[in-house]
């Protein structure tokens, strides 16, 4: 069936000014790292980004190596794409990176210059388009000078190949160098992406600090904690969990007792506040004015349906992120 847009999309979505760019994202932005590949239905993943997008999602965030295999969430995105979105593409905020393994050899991973331009290139063949909106190097290169690789962002750039740059998995003092070498260069840096969770906390030492001065946008990855932060595990695991899946990055070893007491410990929280424990758990990274955007994933559209209405509830009292620190601690 012909795909239309809702024309209510926009009425309900919250758009947060990413840094202290031009551009807004939408506060709830979707991940195709699980769930998009050649391993599952396309339908599914297709009502996933029509849902998305009739919410106000207008984010949608790829890499290279998403599927699997590697480079086939970017190609059923671009089937997806060609079918039901063509005449929304200036709606759409679309992104991808390179940083990861992608192809055999040395120039097929990392952070040199050849593999980023190659490695795009390659990404906007499977996506069917023109350019990308974002354009993130995955993660440091200990090899690579730095400069090689954020100019081969600014490059990119200047090609119009994409129209941002951003940064992923870079720690605080690393993230200072690339920021300050993308602003000499004219290209400033738009974003950066860190795994952020109750259960990850590294970017409150400095790198949230960092990206609030420099002006430099936020995306947190995997807040639900690739699905533990959900009331998905409270009674065991289910056979459609990633945690069950034998390509899903989530182990099952990952679910102890002790994760297992705190999650029913949160839940009992997130209950009081009238959320589900996946709301709450974006509720509380979306609660920094630094974060621009959480980057969810869904394994099925009710998911994310679930997970969006985290934004009906931002605040928190400071005796509920106390008692909230308390669990975490523990
Ligand atoms: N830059 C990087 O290095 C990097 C690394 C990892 C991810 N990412 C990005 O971040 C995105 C999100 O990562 P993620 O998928 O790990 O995020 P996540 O939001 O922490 O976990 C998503 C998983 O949680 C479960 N889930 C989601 N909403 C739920 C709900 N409302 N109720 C119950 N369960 C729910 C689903 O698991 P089930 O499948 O078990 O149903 C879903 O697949 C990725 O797609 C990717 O774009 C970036």
């Amino acid at each position: 069936m012909n795909y239309i847009a809702s024309a209510n999309r926009y009425k309900e979505m919250t758009y947060r000014r990413c840094g202290n760019s031009g551009l807004k994202l939408s506060a709830v932005s979707l991940g195709l790292w699980h769930n998009f590949g050649h391993v599952d239905q396309l339908e599914n993943s297709r009502n996933i980004i029509r849902l998305a997008f009739d919410s106000g999602i207008t984010h949608f965030d790829l890499a290279n190596n998403y599927g699997p295999p590697p480079g086939s969430a970017e190609e059923n995105f671009g089937r997806i794409l060609k079918q039901d979105f063509q005449s929304y593409r200036d709606e759409l905020i679309i992104s991808s990176k390179a940083g990861y393994t992608m192809w055999d050899g040395p120039y097929g991973d990392w952070g040199s210059k050849k593999y980023l331009v190659s490695s795009l290139d390659q990404s906007l063949k499977r996506m069917g388009l023109d350019y990308v909106d974002i354009f993130y190097h995955h993660r440091p290169d200990p090899e690579t000078p730095l400069e090689e690789t954020m100019a081969a962002l600014d490059l990119i750039v200047r090609q119009g190949k994409a129209l941002y740059a951003g940064i992923s998995n870079y720690a605080a003092p690393e993230a200072a160098k690339a920021i300050a070498i993308l602003k000499d260069l004219g290209t400033p840096c738009l974003i950066h992406q860190p795994k952020y969770s109750m259960f990850e906390r590294w970017v409150e030492n400095g790198l949230l600090d960092l990206l609030g001065k420099e002006g430099v946008g936020c995306i947190p990855f995997s807040p639900l904690a690739q699905g533990l932060l959900t009331d998905k595990y409270l009674h065991g695991v289910p056979a459609d969990s990633r945690a069950a899946k034998s390509h899903g990055a989530l182990q099952e070893n990952q679910i102890t007792e002790k994760v297992l007491q705190q999650l029913n410990a949160l839940n009992a929280i997130a209950v009081e506040r009238g959320q589900t424990l996946a709301q709450m758990a974006l509720s509380w990274v979306l609660r920094h004015e630094t974060v621009t955007s959480v980057l969810v994933g869904a394994s099925r559209p009710d998911q994310l349906a679930d997970s969006i209405k985290c934004l009906d509830r931002l605040l928190f009292t400071t005796e509920e992120l106390q008692d909230i620190e308390q669990i975490l601690k523990k």
